[in-house]
């Protein structure tokens, strides 16, 4: 009688919850992520997302925790968290005013169009991938006291300190750390001329302390973010770059500004989606994605059906043949993103599009618009207990960026360069093509993948997400916006659901290995799809936030890596 009693009481908080929450309780079996009541904070490492909470804690807000978090992850996270990167955030105010900031990396002042090419102008191997022509200028201090000096509530030692504090303390590694740091050796030891710190034979449960990343925090919390453009710290990082034969200058750092900037936004449904502006194509590839698709009935096809796959693929395909050509620093070119996202465009580019069979990228190039005259990343999310949400993505680019470990300042460097397209019509390290919009110039930033993004249902805040994964950031996005909206999916589930990917060139689609069903992959083949289960064993590691409908947060924290969600 009391089993069945307490059966009973269980089966009726799930029907009480269930009504609580947006999605997924017509699964009974459906699988959350953390639920807090107050605030949370995503991120690809249990420290940097618990410093981050400990500030929201404090009394801070998701900006000051922007902060503490970005750097926490440039000590717990080296292979993508940085100070020698870049990235961009998106933001909602409580009051739903939105932002964005860019602190994007750029190009030196003395580098040329052809840097990365031979006399007979082919492009040189690993030259704009490894080592110190590879990294542009960095972006990543400017950008935290940037957003710390304009909507930052603590006073930054209340942020630092902690930082500081872990770097001394020490960051013990994962398995999955373990496994990073042994693949990336022989590249660390062919670029370094001395030994780093990472070419310790390190083990999972080892701890790795950063005193020299200490120090260099220190100088920067006691001098501020000049220390990083024009003090002791740019003088250290200008000399070890000449050393190894770079071109950045101390110019080109005191020169270096964060920029604000105007997010993209759209709508999808009762959606309204917000998202990073060039110099990402993040935003607008997301934007053209999203729209090409709204026509079709997703939750009627079913998640990762034949019908849902040929739909977002072609989606993807004309997408990315537009990123190739019109995509570029907006202060260099002009990007007609007006017309880029504009429904009447769109609608005319699915016009070709049918279920019958694949259309092929040799017949796909980028859209007619008449212009007047234009892998590794990480990605955090955090909503404060004020209602303000963040998204943001941060990189050195490659796994571990150039390979170029500064052990003086204590980080590595950054291989945005590669970002540009050194050569039009050659593919970079993700493959993209790019094309003169994304041509190299001094003091213009590269093309970036990152689709930091925020949305918002019926007006109210909804979810934050983004992810690493270079070209496939935005397709990632995509998808695990789509598993919440059309598929009824739980932020983990949304986050976790197998993800494929397409960029019109190479013209295949790129699955989770294993992960598809075997049936849908022939009938895929059959309409003449080219499917391409090796080359990636993960898509992306999406980590967001969503708002449940009793206020709640659900954090979605991907199970590709070691992301963790902390709240309140
Ligand atoms: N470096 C990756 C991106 O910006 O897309």
């Amino acid at each position: 009688m009391i089993k069945h009693l307490v059966y009973l009481a269980l089966f009726l908080m799930l029907i009480i919850s269930c009504k609580e929450t947006n999605n997924s309780c017509n699964n009974t079996t459906s699988k959350r992520g953390l639920i807090t009541k107050h605030a949370m904070v995503v991120s690809a490492r249990a420290e940097a997302s618990k410093i981050g909470n400990d500030i929201l804690k404090k009394g801070g807000n998701a900006f000051d925790a922007m902060v503490a978090t970005e750097l926490a992850l440039a000590v717990s996270y080296p292979y993508a968290g940085n100070l020698g990167g870049g990235g961009f955030m998106v933001y909602r105010k409580t009051n739903g005013e939105i932002g964005a900031i860019d602190y994007r990396e750029k190009a030196p002042l003395s580098a040329t169009k052809d840097m990365f090419l031979d006399d007979n102008k082919n492009t040189i191997p690993e030259k704009s991938t490894l080592g110190a022509m590879a990294v542009g200028v960095p972006g990543t201090i400017a950008g935290v006291f940037a957003v710390h000096e304009k909507l930052g509530s603590l006073p930054i030692e209340n942020i630092l300190k902690p930082v500081i504090a872990l770097a001394n303390k020490g960051v013990v590694v994962t398995k999955k750390q373990e496994h990073r740091i042994k693949k990336y050796q022989p590249l660390f030891t062919k670029v370094n001329k001395d030994s780093i710190l990472f070419d310790k034979d390190w083990k999972a449960n080892d701890t790795i302390k950063y005193p020299k990343l200490a120090k260099t925090l220190e100088r920067i919390l006691k001098y501020g973010k000049d220390e990083f453009y024009k003090g002791e710290t740019s003088k250290i990082l200008v000399k070890f770059i000449k050393d190894n034969g770079g071109i950045i200058t101390e110019e080109d750092l005191a020169k270096y500004e964060a920029k604000w900037r105007i997010p993209i936004t759209f709508t999808y449904d009762d959606l309204k989606v917000i998202s990073m502006s060039p110099p990402s194509s993040g935003g607008v590839c997301l934007a053209q994605m999203m729209k090409m698709i709204e026509p079709y009935h997703l939750d009627e096809y079913g998640h990762n059906s034949l019908k849902a796959i040929q739909t977002i693929t072609e989606a993807e395909r004309r997408a990315y043949a537009d990123r190739s050509f019109y995509l570029g620093d907006p202060d260099f070119v002009e990007v007609p993103i007006n017309t880029l996202i504009s429904e009447t465009y769109l609608s005319e580019r699915m016009s070709d599009f049918t279920l019958k069979n694949a259309t092929s990228s040799n017949n796909i190039s980028h859209g007619n618009i008449q212009i007047i005259e234009s892998n590794e990343t990480t990605h955090y999310s955090i909503i404060d207990q004020f209602g303000n949400a963040i998204s943001v993505t941060t990189t050195l680019n490659g796994a571990y960026g150039s390979k170029l470990y500064c052990s003086e300042l204590g980080f590595f460097l950054n291989n945005e360069m590669d970002d540009f397209s050194s050569k039009p019509g050659q593919p970079n390290m993700f493959g993209l093509i790019g094309g003169e919009a994304n041509s190299i110039a001094p003091e213009k930033r590269m093309l970036s993948s990152m689709t930091p993004t925020i949305v918002e249902k019926n007006g109210e805040l909804f979810m934050s997400l983004g992810t690493p994964g270079g070209s496939t950031i935005m397709t990632s996005v995509l998808q695990t916006i789509l598993n919440v909206h059309e598929f009824k999916m739980t932020m983990q589930e949304a986050v976790d659901a197998p993800r494929f990917h397409h960029q019109w060139l190479p013209d295949e689609i790129l699955m989770e290995p294993n992960t598809f069903n075997t049936s849908i992959i022939e009938q895929l083949e059959k309409l003449g799809y080219s499917i391409n289960e090796k080359n990636s064993p993960v898509i992306g590691k999406v980590d967001g936030i969503l708002v449940l409908d009793d206020k709640s947060y659900e954090g979605g924290a991907d199970h590709r890596g070691d992301d963790t969600a902390v709240g309140f």
